[in-house]
């Protein structure tokens, strides 16, 4: 069969087959499709869907397109639990849940994205830790999440390779917010990590790829049931992506926030409400507390003990990083050239949060070829949210670029980007909905 059948096929609003699915799959991990026709059938998907048959097996084709991690040998004494999100801009939960949910008695084998369209990802992240390798062996993968609780890590050439060169390709070719390759591309990793449980983090708003929360909910169901079919009990909460979570969003900067958080210096209110009912999720997922809130009070005492801080640490060190990162990250993590406050007056009543992810591209920090080296330094610090009042005093941003020409530009992107008005807006909830599979 020609791949430009299969092509066709989904170009003409019809159903894939077992076979049109494997030579797709196949083709992906072995690179003999060409780029070309990769993009021509992930856009025929995304304008005309597949149904729960075919992006379950497409999901599972992809998940058995490299090995797939088997933790019952371990001998663990805890569950194995994972936490993905579907993205957002400033979304920086992984490092400070992945450690929390460690401390809580969870096993976390994080196995996270790059950056994807305008949001930004947890293994480029990881990268502007020098030292940090995103990509070890099994072997060392295992031993430390044995050891330390979680590692994050990205995804290796033999973990779901059919997803790696889709998700590159779907990043250039606008092609990502679709609801059957959202599913598959997530499963795909969290099945092959041979997780015992998942909790998923659904964006919705101007900032996801789901905008509307009728499309984030029948993402989550669609999440929801695929992952059932393949054996893995999957809850869901859909949390708000209208404005920058937390207060900053680029790299290296959100590797800092995550850090003053687990320090329990800077724990910002949206950005906290959500790591504490994702991490809480976990346990209650993998079977470690009944009772949510009794679940947010232990990641709590994880973040305030200091426990949670350890185990970051741990995990870096043990994957290459500095030891001391929680204590000195700022002698190790890259800094922008350039600083440039930006001021402005008014109450912030919306945010488009799409522009702001794609303000961090034009300033480096994220890709618009496949395989682009990012500027891991550059970014957003003491981003304003929704109804904050803007004076002399309190700022809209600080830009982080590597030259004045490009924090210009990033000015009058971030200004854009930024609606202000005389009066409060009515501040939305954070945690829009709990889905349970
Ligand atoms: N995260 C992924 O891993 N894949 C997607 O398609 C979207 C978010």
């Amino acid at each position: 069969m020609l791949f430009t059948d299969v092509i066709q096929r989904k170009r003409d609003g019809r159903e894939l087959s077992d076979e049109d699915i494997a030579l797709f799959v196949n083709g992906l991990a072995d690179e003999s499709i060409a780029a070309e026709q990769v993009a021509a059938l992930a856009m025929a998907i995304y304008l005309n869907s597949m149904n729960f048959d075919e992006t379950s097996k497409l999901t599972i084709a992809m998940a058995n397109s490299g090995t797939v991690l088997d933790w019952s040998t371990e001998d663990l004494d805890g569950p194995v639990v994972d936490k993905h999100s579907t993205g957002g801009v400033g979304d920086k939960v992984s490092f400070l849940l992945a450690p929390i949910a460690a401390a809580c008695g969870c096993y976390v084998p994080m196995i996270s994205g790059r950056g994807l369209g305008h949001t930004g990802g947890t293994t480029d992240k990881a990268e502007s830790i020098p030292g940090y390798n995103t990509a070890p062996d099994f072997a060392t993968f295992k031993k430390v999440v044995k050891s330390v609780g979680c590692a994050i890590i990205g995804q290796t050439a033999d973990l779901a390779p059919a997803d790696r060169r889709l998700y590159a390709i779907r990043d250039v070719t606008a092609t990502v917010a679709s609801i059957p390759l959202i599913t598959a591309s997530i499963l795909s990793k969290k099945i092959a990590a041979g997780l015992g449980a998942l909790v998923m983090d659904v964006k919705s708003g101007n900032g996801a790829f789901m905008e509307s929360f009728e499309r984030s909910e029948a993402l989550a169901h669609s999440i929801i049931n695929t992952a059932a079919r393949a054996g893995v009990s999957t809850h869901a909460l859909i949390t708000d992506m209208n404005e920058v979570l937390g207060t900053t969003a680029g790299n290296a900067l959100e590797i800092a926030e995550s850090i003053r958080y687990l320090r329990n210096e800077q724990r910002e209110h949206r950005l906290d409400d959500v790591v504490i009912a994702l991490s809480a999720e976990m346990l209650v997922a993998g079977g470690i507390e009944s009772n949510r809130e009794a679940a947010k009070q232990k990641c709590d005492d994880a973040v305030t003990s200091g426990k949670a801080a350890e185990i970051f640490g741990r995990m870096t060190a043990a994957l290459g990083g500095p030891a001391d990162i929680v204590e000195n990250y700022d002698r190790y993590l890259p800094r922008a050239p350039v600083t440039r406050p930006v001021h402005a007056e008014g109450i912030v009543s919306a945010v488009d949060t799409f522009a702001v992810g794609n303000a961090i591209i034009e300033l480096g920090g994220g890709r618009r070829m496949v395989g682009e080296k990012l500027d891991l330094s550059v970014g957003f610090t003491d981003v304003a949210s929704i109804g904050a009042r803007l004076d002399a005093d309190r700022l809209l941003a600080v830009i982080h670029a590597t030259t004045e020409a490009d924090a210009i530009e990033a000015e009058r992107n971030l200004r854009s980007a930024y609606t202000l008005s005389d009066e409060a807006p009515v501040p939305n909830p954070v945690i829009c909905g709990i889905l349970e599979g």
